[in-house]
């Protein structure tokens, strides 16, 4: 099994956390996660909200889980690879809170203390839905793992990609090509897709303060108008712009 982390990724990452650009920084960080079922069309939007302020000026940091970090990276292969699986939803569960810990500490929230815009594909919202709900894990330990893993560290606002299962899988299908297998998650019955869809939608209900739903059935564009107008709305009331500090070139 090939453990080696992607390099592809390595070089996104450290170009987004050692070479900065110009850049202004908020007052505060603030701190966004993208979540929601199979081919939602969460990577794209969270690329095009990327660009978005980076146009604006602002000091984006673009990650996802499960990775985010070195460390994390080598372990996003053991998951997805499915080598994990055989072990049960409770060692995976703590391979993905290990991972996110890394994450956390190691790239989130220092960049969130010097100010960045940290937009972050998949948190703690997955491991919640995944493992907890759909892998039948206890809702107590679940929390405890949760609590470990974050650190304190919850997004200041997550936005919930909403997409009937049949149609994300069949997005997936296309994007992967249809001969490439699917990964340990993807390849699930219809039927788990579609609780893991509900248990989304109940993590937005019960923390409305955090979660806005997006509907992802939508064309791209009208997708993006949406999100963009969602996060700039937020951004204005709740994280205003320190005194345009330009961060070293
Ligand atoms: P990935 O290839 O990153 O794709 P996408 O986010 O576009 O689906 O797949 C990540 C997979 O890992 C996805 O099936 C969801 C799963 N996952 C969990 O089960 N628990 C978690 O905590 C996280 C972050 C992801």
């Amino acid at each position: 099994m090939d453990v080696s982390p992607d390099a592809d990724y390595l070089e996104r990452y450290n170009q987004s956390t050692h070479a900065w650009t110009k850049a202004f920084r908020l007052a505060r960080g603030f701190f966004i996660t993208f979540e929601g079922g199979e081919g939602a069309g969460k990577s794209t939007q969270i690329e095009r909200l990327a660009s978005k302020m980076r146009a604006k000026k602002y000091d984006v940091l673009l990650t996802r889980e499960p990775g985010g970090s070195p460390g994390a990276e080598a372990v996003r292969h053991v998951l997805l690879s499915g080598a994990a699986e055989p072990f049960g939803p409770k060692m995976e569960a703590l391979l993905f809170a290990a991972a996110r810990s890394d994450h956390v500490e190691q790239v989130i929230r220092p960049a969130v203390e010097r100010g960045s815009i940290v937009l972050c594909d998949r948190f703690l919202d997955s491991s919640r839905v995944y493992q907890g709900v759909t892998g039948g894990i206890d809702q107590a330990f679940m929390d405890r793992l949760e609590q470990v893993a974050i650190n304190g560290m919850m997004p200041d606002m997550t936005l919930i990609f909403d997409l009937d299962p049949a149609e994300g899988l069949r997005r997936a299908t296309v994007r992967r090509g249809a001969e490439a297998a699917a990964d340990r998650f993807e390849k699930e019955t219809l039927a788990i897709h579609q609780a893991r869809r509900a248990a989304f939608l109940a993590i937005a209900a019960a923390e409305p303060e955090r979660c806005i739903v997006i509907d992802a059935a939508a064309d791209p564009d009208t997708v993006e108008n949406v999100v963009t107008a969602a996060v700039f709305a937020a951004l204005e009331t709740r994280a205003p712009a320190r005194d345009r500090q330009v961060t070293p070139a």
